[in-house]
Order: structure tokens, then sequence, then C-alpha cells
């Protein structure tokens, strides 16, 4: 697979994507979502691949946001289409059926920022900075920023990044739980594969059931989401992995999850 605008490795059961413009400060232009689009189809029909880390090229920007040369010819009908379009490919990482996580390398703003939570979690290098700066452009979020932004955080705190087009720090991330978790600059890209491969050495059945569960949490009422926690629960009943979990645990040895 050919990309421009994406650096795409798999490392044993990891897969890195890297958003490449640096130049540009790694900016959503279209070509850049349609390789992003493919290269999560990729992921998601790759059964060789169990997680995904995403991050950005260089070491200023994640996502300094969707491509404003390209936001600036939009009219009433393309900027539907362009706001789809872009939510399509966030809807298509959040609900891969394997996790992904955002490493963030600097600026993570606008689509940026909206990128990054539609990654199942994120961790953050110090000198990530992570905003909504759309009302100064006279717009706002549109990849989805205003529903995942308000979910992720205390929706007060939400509303006040999206209102004042703030930029926070990564500490600031860190203590309003857009973060899990701050490194230096230089370890950033290891420690989401240490966090990546930790993932990847459990039954990736359960990992893949767990994931599906947390993130229907987002859409369902209480109610029905702990029916469908009971439902993948029991899922679990009919795997090896489970067998082997179990027995593992009872006879004091380390588990070797087949994944079946
Ligand atoms: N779209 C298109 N190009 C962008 C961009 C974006 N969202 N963000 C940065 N760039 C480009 C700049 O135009 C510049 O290109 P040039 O060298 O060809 O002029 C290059 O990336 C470097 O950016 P620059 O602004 O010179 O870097 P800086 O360190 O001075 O400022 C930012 C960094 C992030 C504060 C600033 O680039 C910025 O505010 N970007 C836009 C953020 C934004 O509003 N995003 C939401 C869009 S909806």
């Amino acid at each position: 697979m050919e990309f421009q605008n994406i650096v795409f490795e798999v490392e044993e059961s990891i897969a890195v994507v890297k958003i490449n413009r640096p130049n540009k400060l790694n900016a959503l232009n279209e070509q850049t979502l349609k390789e992003l689009q493919e290269v999560f189809n990729e992921i998601q029909n790759n059964e060789r691949i169990y997680v995904a880390i995403l991050t950005g090229e260089g070491e200023k920007a994640f996502v300094a946001g969707a491509d404003i040369n390209e936001l600036n010819k939009l009219d009433v009908i393309s900027a539907k289409k362009f706001a789809e379009f872009g939510q399509g490919v966030f809807n298509l990482i959040e609900n891969l059926g394997k996790p992904v996580i955002a490493a963030v390398n600097g600026f993570a703003l606008g689509g940026g920022c909206e990128l990054a939570l539609a990654c199942h979690f994120r961790v953050a290098s110090e000198n990530a900075k992570f905003g909504q700066p759309e009302v100064n452009l006279g717009i706002i979020p549109g990849y989805g920023g205003t529903q995942r932004l308000a979910r992720q955080i205390n929706s007060g705190r939400a509303m006040q990044i999206i209102l004042t087009g703030e930029m926070i720090d990564a500490n600031e991330a860190y203590r309003i739980g857009l973060v899990n978790k701050v490194f230096p600059q230089n370890e950033l890209l290891d420690k989401a594969k240490e966090i990546a491969r930790t993932i990847a050495s459990k039954g990736q059945i359960a990992v893949r059931y767990a994931l599906q569960a947390v993130v229907a949490s987002n859409n369902l009422p209480v109610e029905d989401g702990l029916k469908y926690e009971a439902s993948l629960f029991s899922l679990c009943m009919g795997t090896e992995d489970f067998k082997e979990g179990t027995s593992a645990f009872l006879e004091k040895r380390k588990p070797e999850f087949k994944g079946k």
C-alpha cells in the first residue's frame, strides 16, 4: 500500500500509523483523511494486528487541525459532506474492534483533538497542546468534538474549551482526564508501544469484547449496556482463551493465549 501522507509500520502485532505532513503540522487534508480510512480498513482486516498506535511525524504536531486551505473553500453543501466524511473516518477508528491508542506528540488542535478523541485512549508528550480553536475561524468543531469531548471530560470544561478556543497543555489535559499519562517527547512512542504490547499479550477475544462493551457504553442506556456486557461475558466462556486463562491461574503458570 502506497501512502503520500501517512507512514504505516507493523511490528509484530502492533501497528504504528504516523500522519506525515510535518511542514503543515500534519493538518488533515482530504488526501490524508482518505489514507487514514484506507490504513484503518487494513488494520481492521489484518488478523496479525492486535493494537494500533496513531501519532504524528515530527516533534511539533500530532495534527494541527483540518486543513484550513480546504476549509476556506467550503460552502453550505460541500461543508456537510466534508464533516460527514471526516466523521465517518473517525467513527471507523472508534468502532474498529481493535484498540487504538493516540500518542499525542505535539499540537492536537481542532480535527487533531477530535482524532485523538476518536481513539480509545490517549497518552501525550510533555509539549503536547490540545484545543478546539474552531471559534477563532468562525466555525464549530465538525469531526465530533462537540460530542466526544463532552463525553470524555467534564461537560462544563468541554464547553469552556470549545467556546473560548483556549489551548491547554499536557499537564492540564492530564488533570482533566483527556490523557492518561504524560511522557518526555523522546519516550512517548516507546511508552505507547509498551502499553500496546501489554494489551497484545492478553486474550484477544476478551480484549475485543471488553473494547466493544466500553465503546457501546457511549451510546446505550445503562440497562441495555449491562445486558450487552452479560452477553459478551458469557461468549468468553466459549473460548479456548478462557480455559487457558483460568487453568493457568489455578496451575500457577503464565497463560498462553491463542485468540481462539
Ligand atoms: N491547516 C493548514 N495549514 C496549517 C494548519 C492547518 N490547520 N496548521 C498549521 N498549518 C501550516 C501553516 O500554514 C504553516 O504553513 P506555511 O509554512 O506553508 O506557512 C505551517 O503549517 C507551520 O505552521 P505555523 O503557523 O507557521 O507554526 P507556528 O508554530 O507559528 O504555529 C499553530 C502553530 C498550531 C499555533 C498554528 O499553526 C495554528 O494556529 N494552526 C491552526 C490551528 C487551527 O486553527 N486548527 C483548527 C482548524 S479547524
